[in-house]
């Protein structure tokens, strides 16, 4: 087998991850997510750093061993530059680093954006690969993100329409936050949109031009709902739950899919993509299959394990870098912001 060996460390929040890939076949994926911050209402950088330093060895040391492969046998180490917190991204940067000098295995760097996208690249033993054409759409949804992307090549994608505000992820939080629902919020007003109605509720769309989004309008809307709800009924919130979640639910998606389908159709690409830790909401999911029914879309929808934090996706991006001699030198600083 002459496909190279990559490592790949994602330690960009709080979530630490390793993961081997043999080419783009993934041998192994660890990640020791971090129960410390649930208390908090959200991720406290400083308790993530120090838990980075307590998971990062055992973690790496986990996913070569259930590769099956010693270190020796690895040919490059893929990173998360960033974007992310920088004291996490300190403790996979450093690591990296070192193993790198310990094992003389060359380092290659990755966005961590650039990585979601490229998770769709990523096949298991005993799947079949389905990675996508080039050029196909990508909407990266994500608590920091809402943007579409041209993909080109794995180097060479285009942001061709993005959030002026607010990202998507950031709208559920928020609406989750004023209703007392716990952090994150996404995944628990998936949960309650499930058992609700979609219907019962209207809330502000954005009317911004070309392929951006807006979601600080909708976030408001809601809020003013909730306001003017709760003056004439005290229990309101807790009676209509459900149906709030539903609601704002479907509105977000409605939003983001009517710039994608303009997308698709302006630049005539049918192939359609979606990453990020918004990609695991089941109804955006069903509206990707609902577009492939009606409108012929070829889409690619990552497994849940893909949309969250995690190293496969670092290693895969890193294993397109290596191929193409883009390794990188030991005294690269993290970068905490950078879009695509
Ligand atoms: O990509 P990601 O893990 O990292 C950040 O950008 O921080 O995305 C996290 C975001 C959060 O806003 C979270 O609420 C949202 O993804 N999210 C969801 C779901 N699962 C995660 N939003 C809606 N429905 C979900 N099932």
């Amino acid at each position: 087998n002459t496909e190279p060996i990559i490592l790949g460390i994602e330690s960009s929040c709080d979530d630490t991850s390793a993961a081997v890939v043999c080419g783009r076949k993934l041998l192994s994926n660890v990640i020791a997510s971090q129960a410390v911050h649930s208390a908090y209402g959200g991720v406290v950088p400083e308790l993530a750093s120090r838990a980075h330093q307590q998971n990062i060895v055992p973690v790496v040391s986990e996913a070569i061993k259930r590769a099956g492969i010693t270190k020796s046998d690895i040919d490059a180490i893929g990173f998360t530059r960033g974007p992310g917190l920088l004291g996490s991204l300190l403790v996979g940067n450093g690591f990296a680093k070192g193993l790198s000098m310990s094992i003389g295995a060359p380092l290659v760097e990755v966005n961590h954006l650039h990585a979601h996208v490229l998770a769709h690249f990523l096949y298991e033993e005993g799947e079949e690969d389905h990675a996508p054409e080039f050029p196909y759409l990508c909407l990266l949804v994500s608590g920091g993100n809402s943007q579409i992307l041209v993909v080109k090549s794995p180097f060479d994608m285009e942001c061709i329409g993005q959030t002026i505000d607010d990202a998507a992820g950031e709208a559920f939080d928020k609406c989750a936050k004023v209703m007392g629902l716990g952090y994150p919020g996404g995944p628990i007003v998936n949960k309650l949109a499930n058992i609700g109605n979609a219907k019962a509720f209207t809330f502000a769309k954005p009317n911004v031009p070309g392929y951006d989004y807006s979601f600080s309008g909708l976030k408001t809307s809601f809020l003013y709902t909730l306001r003017d709800e709760l003056e004439k009924d005290a229990n309101f919130i807790e009676d209509n739950k459900a149906d709030l979640c539903a609601s704002l639910q479907s509105t977000v998606i409605d939003i983001l899919m009517k710039k994608l389908r303009k997308a698709s159709k302006d630049l005539g690409i049918k192939r359609v993509a979606v990453a990020g830790g918004v990609s695991a909401n089941t109804g955006l999911r069903a509206a990707f299959e609902d577009h492939r029914d009606r409108y012929g879309w070829n889409i690619f929808i990552p497994k849940f394990a893909y949309t969250t934090d995690n190293a496969a996706m670092v290693a895969v991006t890193a294993q397109f870098k290596y191929l193409a001699g883009e390794t990188c030198p030991l005294n690269l600083p993290p970068f905490a912001r950078v879009t695509v």
